[in-house]
C-alpha cells in the first residue's frame, strides 16, 4: 500500500482528483467505483472544476457505486444516487445510464443484491474510490466476524447511524439498513484509492494502519490488495504520528510543496 500524507482536506481532495484524472487520461473508458459521504466530496468538487475549466473529459467513464440506503429511492435528497447525480454525474456530463447504484427502494432487497453482485462481477472497477467510516467500514461493510464477500443487506452500526444523522437532520431519520457491495467486489478492483480525513478518524486510522488485519476493522483487508493508494490527512494521522512516528516516517510519502 502506498501511503500519501496530505497536510489537510483541501490537499487530500486535490491529490485524489489528480489520481482520478491520471486514471481517466490513461484509460478514458475507465470504470470508476465510487462512494459518497464527506471524504470524496472535495475531490468531486475539484473534478467538476477540472471538467468545466480544463476540459477533463468524462464522456466514456462508467460509474459503479458501492452502496445505497435501504428504503430510499434515487430521487430522495439523502440517497447516494442523488448525491452522485448532483455532485458528480450531472456536472461532469456523465449520463445516468452510465452510472450503477444499488436500488435501495427495490421491493426484494435480497434479489437486488444478487442482481448487483452479478453486475459487479461482470464489470470490475479499474479504480475503486473509497472512504473509511468511523467503524472502519468500507462501502457499508461494517465490522463482523468475517469479511462478507458478496453484495448484501447490512444493518448499520449505531456509530454509523450517528455519523450520518447530520445529513438527515436527526438520528431517527437515518435508515438502519443499506445495500452494499461485498469485500469481494472491492478487492477485485484493479486499483484502489482510499481517502481518510479528519481528527474524528484518528483512532480508526491507527487501527487501520498499525493494527492487525481483522474483519472487526473491515478496511484492514485493503492492506492485502496489490495496488492501493491511501491518501490520509494529518488530522486523521494524529494518533499514528503520536504512537508510531518512526513507522510513519519510513512508510509515508510526504509531498513537499
Ligand atoms: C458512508 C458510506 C461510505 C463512505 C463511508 C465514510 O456512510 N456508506 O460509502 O465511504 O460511510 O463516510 P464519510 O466519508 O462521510 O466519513
Amino acid at each position: 500500500m502506498k501511503l500519501i500524507v496530505a497536510k489537510d482536506y483541501t490537499e487530500l481532495s486535490r491529490m485524489a482528483a489528480d489520481l482520478v484524472e491520471n486514471q481517466i487520461l490513461l484509460k478514458p473508458d475507465s470504470r470508476l467505483g465510487t462512494v459518497t459521504g464527506g471524504s470524496p466530496a472535495g475531490m468531486y468538487l475539484e473534478l467538476v472544476r477540472r471538467h468545466r475549466e480544463e476540459m477533463l473529459d468524462f464522456s466514456e467513464v462508467f460509474v459503479v457505486n458501492t452502496d445505497e440506503y435501504a428504503g430510499l429511492s434515487g430521487d430522495h435528497p439523502q440517497s447516494y444516487r442523488y448525491y452522485l447525480e448532483q455532485r458528480f454525474l450531472e456536472p461532469c456530463g456523465i449520463p445516468g445510464e452510465r452510472a450503477a447504484v444499488p436500488r435501495g427502494d427495490a421491493e426484494d432487497l435480497e434479489q437486488e443484491c444478487r442482481r448487483y453482485e452479478a453486475f459487479c462481477r461482470k464489470h470490475p472497477a479499474d479504480l475503486q474510490i473509497l472512504g473509511m467510516g468511523h467503524t472502519g467500514h468500507i462501502g457499508f461493510n461494517e465490522p463482523e466476524d468475517h469479511f462478507p464477500e458478496e453484495s448484501h443487506v447490512v444493518s448499520l452500526a449505531p456509530e454509523t447511524v450517528a455519523a450520518n444523522a447530520e445529513y438527515f437532520g436527526s438520528r431517527e431519520q437515518v435508515p438502519t439498513k443499506a445495500v452494499t457491495v461485498g469485500i469481494g467486489t472491492i478487492m477485485r478492483a484493479k486499483k484502489i484509492l482510499l481517502l481518510v480525513s479528519g481528527r474524528s478518524k484518528a483512532e480508526i486510522t491507527y487501527r487501520f494502519l498499525c493494527g492487525k488485519i481483522t474483519p472487526q476493522v473491515p478496511a484492514t483487508i485493503l492492506r492485502l490488495h496489490p495496488h492501493v493508494t491511501a491518501v490520509i490527512d494529518e488530522d486523521a494521522l494524529f494518533a499514528v504520528r503520536e504512537r508510531e512516528p518512526e513507522w510513519l516516517r519510513i512508510r509515508a510519502d510526504i509531498r513537499k510543496e
